[in-house]
């Protein structure tokens, strides 16, 4: 390990550090043009958020979801510790102030304690209400009026009454996990993964939501489970060629055993998606096209389970193809031999290192 830190080390910072401010377009789309680049690369924080000293043991905070709202960061992250995982929220005005963020246990809120992971938030207009979805050995969801009421967060439903057979056909001996929820303007899908190289889908009516999910099927498959692994994110890219109006995003296992993420664009929810950045040596975010801040150590070599910073927070799960940034979970891999639920993975973010093509 000790010899492939120093590596790791090693390799070419070409791009400094630049300070922590929002990029914006150099310029602004003005008819739906904007191109996503083809290759990436990316300037990474150190640790901005792990486990406090609180008494609850955690070994790692995990699987980000993240919000800009009315000026305050709005993060909901898994706890993660041997016994089993539960979710957490924080809020901060900037990310210097993220590490001194207090910690509110979503087990105090009636969403409640048992195994709650991978929490995804959104604002769904025709309600009115914030959902929160996760994994519960199913896909549930809690609802709450006021983003910042944390005790607010509503018991577990959940989006299909058990395991759809589809899924059940496919997982193998591994694990139901990471639901995504995006709507457009007639229809809310649901995605989930197996970590057995399926990516499904689920859709329903906007009306009917969160009742009516459909039988997934299966949107991409890899027979190497490992290059299609799970933590998919769609997004709608705001301004965005038609080709490129969604884009998704896939965590993979590497080569090197290490997370990664691969990429996909697509003009429908429903694909078919098209490579973007989807190789280990042009991927959307790896160690390879990842250097860190000015005085930060290369601390982690994997870029893991995230989001994307968004500003608009509706369903549409819209992003801003301009100054991307990218909260992820990374970790010191000399811990890599410990239990996976006891894996010490911190919160970090990235930023990309891209000037806008739009016209
Ligand atoms: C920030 O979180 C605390 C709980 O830790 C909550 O009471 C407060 O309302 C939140 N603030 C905002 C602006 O959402
Ligand atoms: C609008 O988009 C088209 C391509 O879709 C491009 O050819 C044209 O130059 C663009 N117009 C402006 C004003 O950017």
């Amino acid at each position: 390990m000790k010899a492939s830190i120093a590596l790791f080390a090693l390799l070419p910072s070409a791009i400094t550090a630049r300070s922590l401010h929002r990029r914006s377009c150099t310029s602004p789309p003005k008819n739906n043009t904007c191109v996503l680049p083809s290759t990436w690369s990316w300037t990474s924080t150190g640790p901005l958020i792990g486990p406090k000293d609180d008494g609850r043991n955690l070994a790692g905070i995990k699987d980000p979801s993240v919000i800009f709202y009315d000026g305050v960061y709005h993060v909901f992250a898994s706890t993660a510790k041997e016994e089993g995982y539960n979710l957490v929220y924080m809020n901060f005005t900037s990310w210097e102030e993220a590490p001194n963020a207090e910690f509110f246990y979503l087990d105090q809120a009636p969403l409640g304690p048992g195994y709650r992971a991978a929490p995804q938030v959104f604002w769904f207009e025709p309600h009115k209400l914030w959902y929160l979805v996760y994994q519960n050995d199913n896909a549930a969801y809690s609802t709450n009026p006021d983003i910042s009421n944390p005790a607010g967060w509503t018991a577990p439903k959940t989006f299909y009454p058990e395991m759809p057979q589809i899924i059940k056909d496919h997982i193998g001996p591994y694990y139901w996990v990471d639901m995504w929820v995006i709507c457009d303007e007639k229809l809310c899908h649901l995605f989930s993964s197996d970590d057995n190289g399926q990516l499904y889908r689920s859709e329903t009516n906007i009306e009917d939501f969160p009742e009516g999910m459909s039988e997934p099927v299966i949107v991409m498959s890899d027979p190497d489970r490992w290059r299609l692994f799970e933590a998919s994110c769609i997004y709608r890219v705001k301004g965005a060629r038609e080709d490129q109006k969604y884009l998704l995003l896939v965590e993979a296992i590497g080569t090197d055993e290490q997370r990664w993420f691969r990429s996909w664009t697509s003009s429908k929810i429903e694909g078919p998606w098209t490579p973007l950045a989807h190789e280990e040596d042009n991927a959307w975010a790896r160690s390879n096209n990842v250097v860190f801040e000015e005085g930060v150590d290369a601390w982690t070599k994997s870029i893991s389970h995230g989001e994307i910073v968004r500003t608009h927070v509706d369903q549409t799960l819209t992003i801003e193809p301009c100054g991307i940034e990218f909260l992820y979970q990374g970790m010191d891999p000399s811990f890599s031999h410990l239990p996976y639920n006891a894996l010490p993975w911190r919160l970090a973010l990235i930023r990309h290192n891209w000037e806008c093509t739009c016209s």
